[in-house]
């Protein structure tokens, strides 16, 4: 029996992570010249790349654990290029290597890769938090793991900021076995040239942080590392009611003894939209806030989260937390030359009931000064990804530009990448580009440009 996703009822037997358009896609695909509608802004001269989980053998204990696939569009003179799908290939793709052995010992240059894809001093990265980065061109195609030249010795989150000023890249580690945090600065060339051990009270999942023009956050919140989960092979982290949750606000290129931690209620965050610094000394972070995350394990009903404000004032030490917005949203992104500094415009993906992006249909816009929104409505059934804020030139205003984002229609079980006018947000796409094959649901991803 087949409804009108396409699942059978075999299908519907799987989990959730494995089902409809969680599925993984079989084949790596290219394709050139893509069929599209509209028009593609000649301006856009580069490639839209999102990574996401793509087990290979088609099963995986959990949406977050499968092999990375890389999306690709490449744009250049007002066409669609090409299309590519490629599992990075890591050593867990290639040789079934474990990034954690049953002894507990860890392997950094073994991971699925599968989290975001970020370019920064001429190399791309296909990131997964548990290990190194691994190196891909801008075709797609793997070169390896990367490790600074030896210099990196923990694993690296998949949310590095790049400093729109200096070129710098900030970036973490976060680990089970202490050190539990470590800080990590590389200058615009790509140089790692620090790295500080970071105390925290124990081991939780630090999936993303903040910076400002000035400082470092970092969020130690309460979902903790579980051994016993650990064993049994899916995510090892839980909500803990003991832990506390706390913010850290660090001197850019300080250490340990600079950290300024303070108490915000209890939450998670997977993912800040920017933070800066507030004309009031405070330093301000919008961020996609869980009332409550994973208690009992990562397969516990998810508690929708929604777009709040922290002002954090470092002089008397205290946080101040304001709801912007009661819907339920994920994937948070700004324009990439904010980041931070003081941000306007934001840009989510409107999930309405938080547990499973299969139920949203529409992309905000967020007008942070006004405090108004514009939605986007993709359609019955088409179902957006993250959306990526591309600049109509390096001068361009903050919302001068395009918004892109994969958007997966379940009437035909195919995807298409739509450029929107992020300017015209509530307006039909510019461009809407039929791709091959469908592209899962997955994490992040990055436009690319030529380089200069
Ligand atoms: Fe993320």
């Amino acid at each position: 029996m087949t409804n009108m996703a396409g699942s059978s009822a075999h299908e519907e037997s799987l989990p959730v992570h494995l089902r409809g358009n969680y599925a993984p896609v079989k084949e790596e695909v290219t394709a050139f010249d893509l069929p599209l509608r509209g028009a593609i802004p000649p301006s856009l001269r580069g490639r839209y790349v999102r990574n996401g989980p793509n087990p290979k053998t088609g099963q995986s204990p959990h949406w977050f654990m499968g092999d990375g696939m890389l999306h690709g569009v490449e744009l250049r003179d007002g066409r669609a290029a090409w299309y590519r799908n490629r599992w990075v290939r890591t050593r867990a793709f290639l040789e079934d290597a474990r990034s954690v052995s049953a002894e507990g010992e860890v392997d950094l240059a073994v991971g699925v890769a599968n989290t975001h894809v970020v370019a920064h001093a001429g190399r791309i990265f296909a990131l997964v938090e548990s290990s190194f980065p691994t190196e891909v061109t801008r075709e797609l195609k793997t070169v390896g793991s990367f490790d600074f030249a030896g210099r990196l010795t923990t694993a690296m989150t998949a949310h590095p900021k790049i400093c729109p000023r200096t070129g710098e890249l900030h970036f973490f580690g976060y680990s089970f076995k202490p050190p539990f945090l470590i800080y990590h600065r590389a200058d615009s060339a790509g140089r790692l040239v620090q790295s500080e051990v970071i105390d925290v009270p124990g081991p939780t999942m630090i999936h993303d942080f903040a910076i400002t023009d000035r400082h470092v956050v970092f969020m130690d919140l309460p979902i903790v590392f579980d051994l016993e989960l650990a064993m049994t092979g899916t995510m090892p982290y839980r909500w803990s009611d003991d832990y506390g949750a706390r913010v850290g606000i660090v001197p850019r290129g300080g250490a340990n003894g600079d950290v300024r931690w303070h108490e915000v209620a209890p939450c998670y965050v997977f993912h800040p939209l920017n933070a800066y610094e507030g004309e009031d000394g405070a330093v301000v972070m919008d961020v996609v806030r869980y009332p409550e995350l994973w208690r009992g394990g990562s397969s516990a009903a998810v508690n929708p989260p929604a777009l709040h404000r922290w002002r954090v004032d470092v002089r008397v030490g205290r946080v101040s937390e304001q709801a912007l917005d009661d819907r339920a949203v994920e994937f948070p992104r700004c324009d990439e030359r904010r980041v931070g500094l003081a941000h306007r415009y934001g840009y989510a993906v409107y999930t309405e009931n938080g547990a499973d992006r299969s139920t949203g249909t529409a992309l905000i816009k967020y007008d942070l000064h006004s405090g108004s929104a514009a939605t986007h409505e993709c359609g019955q059934g088409r179902l957006p990804s993250e959306p990526v804020f591309v600049p109509a030139s390096a001068e361009a205003g903050e919302d001068e530009g395009w918004v892109l984002a994969y958007v997966y229609d379940a009437s035909r079980d195919g995807s298409d990448l739509v450029i929107l006018d992020a300017a015209r947000f509530d307006g039909p796409p510019v461009a809407t580009i039929a791709l091959p094959q469908r592209v899962p649901f997955g994490f992040h991803g990055s436009w690319i440009p030529d380089p200069e």
